[in-house]
């Protein structure tokens, strides 16, 4: 019998690379997904890669008797990935109170779900987002907390501390937040990707639809940072191997492995890049020029952070694989895609 995973935000652009890692490494997978920004046809692409498609549950993990009756419908689950979130920055300084509680609400059910439902693992996903600007780069997971820049990180700040308090309280739970640095690139067949809804809020996204020529020019925000080239500088990680720390830390969870109930890992490449050596690197690795011009700093942006990885490296048994310029053509091959282009 396989094992079952329940994928909370499967549908969704790092949820549908997770499923397929998931699905290869031998996992049955149940999807729960409201598709609030994501759609079935991420299922397809799961299905057209991996020859399977999981099980799909529409649902809003903001009710509970809902969440009770998916647990009743799969008994045996053995570990949730809990990626269903409201996640732009911009959005959630709008509507900080729908952020609060969609991302509250939803950890607060499925904590509950857990007790009652033979204790499955719980991975978590966080950000660095919780680091702030930090005072020491590369950035560890021992790096202060510091006061979270919008009502969407401080979502992650706050859900990473009910799991802690939760598990204090039930000592048969045990969780593991991730700690994304910035996701980017597609799955290499092209099925899967991001596809964010309206204009792009994050680079790469803008990128590719800027060569496309769905954006006329992508705007680089700000040249004046304390930088080499003066552009921000992060940690872009490739989305399949992101996937696949998820994996990793599902295996860690159902092996308990580990000593304690909570863990936290840094997943990046443990490399910084700026936002022009980005620029250069997708031109390159594509062969297609991009317009784009420097305008003025956006507002909440820090200046630079990148992962220090050695502990998702020995710990976690995980390590980013994909290079830079074939993750950048990823994200090209999926626009293109999309979007009917040769
Ligand atoms: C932010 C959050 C991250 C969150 C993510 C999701 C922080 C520190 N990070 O990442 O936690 O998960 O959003 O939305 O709050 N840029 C441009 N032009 C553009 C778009 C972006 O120059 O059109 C620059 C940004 O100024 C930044 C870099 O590209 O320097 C990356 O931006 P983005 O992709 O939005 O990610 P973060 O802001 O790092």
């Amino acid at each position: 019998m396989k094992q079952k995973v329940l994928v909370t935000g499967g549908a969704g652009y790092i949820g549908s690379h997770t499923c397929v890692e998931l699905i290869e490494a031998g996992y049955e997978v149940i999807v729960a997904d409201n598709l609030s920004n994501s759609s079935e046809d991420s299922l397809d692409g799961v299905e057209k890669i991996t020859g399977v498609r999981p099980s799909f549950e529409k649902l809003d993990l903001c009710d509970k008797d809902k969440v009770f009756d998916l647990f009743r419908k799969y008994p045996g689950i053995e570990a949730i990935i809990h990626f269903a979130a409201l996640k732009a920055v911009g959005e959630s300084v709008q509507i900080p109170l729908a952020y609060y509680h969609n991302n509250l609400e939803s950890l607060i059910n499925l904590l509950l779900a857990m007790s009652e439902f033979g204790e499955p693992g719980l991975v978590f996903s966080s950000s660095c987002t919780v680091y702030g600007q930090p005072d020491v780069l590369p950035v560890t997971e021992k790096a202060p907390i510091k006061k979270a820049e919008s009502p969407y990180g401080n979502t992650k700040q706050i859900c990473e501390e009910i799991i802690q308090d939760a598990l204090k309280a039930n000592n048969k739970l045990s969780s593991i937040a991730l700690r994304y640095f910035n996701p980017i690139g597609a799955h290499k067949s092209a099925h899967i990707g991001e596809l964010p809804l309206g204009v792009p809020q994050n680079l790469v996204p803008f990128v590719t639809q800027t060569a496309a020529g769905i954006r006329e020019q992508l705007s680089v925000f700000g040249n004046d940072y304390d930088t080499p080239d003066g552009s921000a500088i992060r940690d872009y990680i490739n989305v399949t191997d992101l996937a696949k720390a998820h994996v990793k830390a599902v295996e860690r969870l159902i092996e308990k492995k580990s000593k304690h109930s909570f863990e936290v890992f840094n997943l990046g490449t443990g490399t910084g890049l700026s936002v022009l050596e980005i620029v250069n690197a997708f031109e390159k690795a594509t062969g297609v020029k991009l317009n784009y011009k420097i305008v003025g700093r956006r507002e909440g942006d820090i200046v630079k952070v990148w992962a220090e990885t050695t502990h998702a490296n020995e710990v976690l048994g995980w390590k980013a694989e994909v290079p830079l310029e074939e993750t950048l053509l990823s994200a090209w091959e999926w626009e293109k895609r999309i979007r009917n282009i040769d």
